[in-house]
């Protein structure tokens, strides 16, 4: 089994370069299905659920390939309207190609979607978004959606869910309808989706708000569209709390981050300076140990990211004092909790609520990784603790950060992968 082994106390210092976002990139790659020509996804990161996404694509009988950094799909021979179900069960990202098959051929079909153990991850916020949009849909082993009479209306989605926004959308691109999607979720990485859809000759209005109107275009979309996604929030935040757990400065390469995207209830606190120019993030620097974080709650955009709370609360170990995190997006999101119990941290877990007494002497341990965030959190207590510290599962890790290691070291920090 491949482990990450860390000698960890090391403060950080440097420059990393930040990736685009994965959850900008996954969805982006699904909506490439719609457009009969060639799609540039540019620097995005080689990480597995990528590389599935294009096992994905070339099932479909599209072409998806690398071009340096530029992740380059070619959707001229797609003529299937079938997601092969050993892949889709492998990924969550999967589901967000139903709404893209529906707007190319008026039909899809997948089996329920795969993804990280944070808890259910039920699609019935999508089945429920796309029958009231006009789908027909019959759920057997396969769930087959049937939109050829074309869709349109409005929907009002029971929690702002970001999957569900996105494949409500990419269903009601082409056709002959309005849809209005209510409710919905307002991550910046719709914003991402929309653009690119637009690019293609979309009609798609609202992305990144609460209400989002897709009005359908008849004509075939084909053409060679190129896209910068956003840098990777997540990824950057966990440099960012990375810092927080072990202090030094580090610096965002190329990648500044807009405020928006940032962690302003973590970096108020005076031991943890970021570096603003232009109202960019250009980095963060933590020159002592932080209190504790008081009350931080996850939740649906603006709020603070469920994708940084596991790394917040591996982080607030070492920050002195209290830090309660409450988890509202995915309540069963603490599963990594009793790894870093191993480590004599003082963290306890009340319904959806992390309660952590930071500032403790901690001892490195031998920790597991069950699912990438909570992998990334393993990671971040290991480098703040001094000694040599095993984190196994990386290919947890490796679902969503690409080379981690690297960047890490690049930093100052000792880590490599080592086979057992
Ligand atoms: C996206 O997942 C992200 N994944 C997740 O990132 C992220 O945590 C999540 O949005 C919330 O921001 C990608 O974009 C590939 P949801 P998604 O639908 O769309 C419930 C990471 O670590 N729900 O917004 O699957 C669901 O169980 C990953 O990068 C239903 O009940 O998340 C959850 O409690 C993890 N029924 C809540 O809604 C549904 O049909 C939010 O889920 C759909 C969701």
């Amino acid at each position: 089994m491949e482990k990450f082994v860390i000698n960890g106390g090391k403060s950080l210092f440097g420059e990393v370069k930040i990736q685009s976002a994965k959850n900008s990139v996954l969805p982006l790659i699904a909506a490439s299905v719609i457009n009969d020509g060639k799609t540039y996804i540019e620097n995005c990161p080689k990480i597995s659920d990528v590389l599935v996404m294009m096992k994905i694509i070339e099932k479909l009988g599209g072409k998806a390939y690398f071009e340096k950094d530029d992740l380059v799909i070619d959707g001229r021979s797609i003529d299937c309207w079938i997601l092969p179900c050993d892949l889709t069960r492998e990924i969550r990202a999967s589901i967000f190609t139903v709404g893209a098959l529906i707007s190319r051929f008026g039909y899809a079909s997948t089996c329920a979607p795969g993804g990280c153990n944070i808890g259910d991850r039920p699609i019935d916020i999508h089945i429920d978004a796309l029958k009231k949009l006009g789908a027909i849909v019959r759920e057997n082993d396969e769930i087959i959606f049937d939109a050829s009479y074309g869709l349109g209306g409005s929907v009002t989605l029971r929690f702002p869910s970001v999957g569900a926004t996105e494949n409500a959308i990419m269903s009601a691109v082409r056709g002959k309808g309005v849809c209005i999607i209510k409710n919905a979720a307002k991550e910046p990485e719709i914003l991402d989706l929309q653009r690119y859809l637009n690019a293609l000759g979309a009609n798609v209005e609202g992305g990144g708000t609460d209400t989002v109107v897709v009005r359908g275009v008849e004509k075939k979309l084909s053409c060679e569209v190129r896209i910068k996604p956003i840098p990777d929030r997540i990824e950057a935040g966990t440099f960012a709390l990375a810092a927080v757990a072990c202090g030094g400065e580090i610096r965002f390469l190329e990648e500044s981050l807009p405020k928006y995207l940032f962690l302003s209830e973590i970096f108020r606190n005076n031991a943890c300076k970021m570096y603003l120019k232009n109202d960019k993030i250009e980095g963060v620097k933590v020159t002592e140990r932080p209190k504790g974080f008081g009350r931080v709650i996850a939740e649906p955009f603006p709020g603070f990211p469920t994708d940084l709370q596991p790394q917040l609360v591996a982080a607030s170990c070492f920050a002195k004092g209290l830090t309660v995190v409450v988890e509202k997006v995915f309540p069963g999101r603490f599963s990594f909790v009793e790894q870093l119990l191993k480590t004599g941290a003082d963290l306890s877990v009340c319904d959806n609520a992390c309660i952590i007494d930071g500032g403790k002497e901690l001892n490195p341990a031998e920790t597991y990784a069950g699912d990438l965030r909570g992998g990334a959190a393993l990671i971040i207590a290991a480098l703040g603790i001094e000694g040599k510290s095993l984190i196994g599962g990386t290919r947890y890790v490796d679902r969503g950060y690409e080379k981690i290691e690297e960047k890490f070291r690049g930093l100052g920090a000792d880590i490599r992968r080592v086979e057992f």
